[in-house]
């Protein structure tokens, strides 16, 4: 089913959200970090973008997330607000932006809204982020929370691993999610996590979850654009459903660019632009010359 034109939908806002999850209309969300992705998003009806950090391993090749900084962010998402006019814009904020201080985070979430174009922020952590995320939020920023699998605390958790799959740490989880709640997120984004503790978090709470690898019960799923189009040559997650695999297609595109530029195929007379054969003599005889 596709999308209604972009020009008959509303602007996607936290309300938006809120209401889809009363109704039990599932939210999509989805990643980009630049003006052509975002453009194809809006069309195809995507309620929200994520402008992840994960774009400093997606597109900047990066190991990790860690070596984001905010230039980097308020640069794609400046490129993305220029591409969606409808979906809701959430800016992920970068590794030791907003962990630091809640003043400098509330000055960096900010930064998001006024420079870069976005709706909301997004942060990774639990109840010891809740102090912060009550000052960016009494500043009148939206912001969506994270947790489970947190991309920015790789080292101490050891790795990419699921997390909540003991009774104990499940409940921390839970635990998190209120305080989350409490402290004024919108949304929580539940990241590889077992699929019934984000089904019993997601019935627990007001405010919509969105859940990559954490099963169908949330109100709503994201994934990181980059692995959904096959894109991202190092590795795909379990809980990623592949819909194209346009690096293999890039590459075929490329290698087939490379031998018909090594065997004259291409350009050929119709991408080529042409000068009157008249024109073309009065040069010859100009330049003392019989033919090229
Ligand atoms: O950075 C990102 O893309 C994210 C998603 C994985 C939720 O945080």
């Amino acid at each position: 089913m596709s999308a209604s034109p972009v020009s008959n939908r509303k602007k996607v806002t936290t309300h938006t959200l809120r209401s889809r999850k009363e109704r039990g209309e599932p939210i999509t969300m989805l990643t980009a970090y630049d003006y052509p992705t975002a453009l194809a998003m809006d069309r195809a009806g995507v309620d929200a973008i994520l402008v992840g950090d994960s774009l400093g391993m997606v597109v900047l090749g990066y190991e990790n997330t860690l070596p984001v900084t905010m230039e980097d962010m308020l640069h794609h998402c400046k490129a993305v607000a220029r591409g969606a006019k409808i979906a809701h814009l959430v800016g992920d904020m970068p590794f030791m932006s907003y962990q630091v201080e809640a003043r400098e985070a509330v000055r960096n979430a900010g930064r998001f809204l006024q420079e870069g174009g976005m709706d909301a922020v997004k942060l990774e952590g639990g109840r010891e982020m809740a102090a912060t995320i009550e000052a960016i939020v009494a500043a009148g920023i939206p912001v969506m929370g994270h947790i489970g699998l947190t991309p920015q605390s790789v080292h101490k958790l050891g790795g990419y691993k699921t997390q909540g799959k003991s009774a104990k740490a499940a409940r921390r989880l839970v635990e998190d999610a209120h305080r989350l709640e409490e402290a004024g997120c919108y949304a929580l984004v539940l990241e590889a996590i077992p699929d019934r503790v984000a089904e019993l978090i997601s019935h627990r709470l007001a405010i919509p979850t969105i859940g990559i690898g954490a099963g169908a019960r949330c109100d709503g799923q994201v994934l990181v654009t980059h692995d959904l189009l096959g894109l991202f040559d190092r590795f795909t997650p379990k809980f990623v459903k592949k819909y194209a695999a346009i690096h293999a297609e890039m590459a075929r595109a490329f290698a087939e660019y490379v031998e018909d530029v090594g065997t004259h195929r291409f350009p050929g007379p119709e991408h080529s632009h042409q000068i009157e054969d008249e024109e073309f003599r009065a040069l010859l005889e100009e330049l003392e010359v019989e033919r090229v």
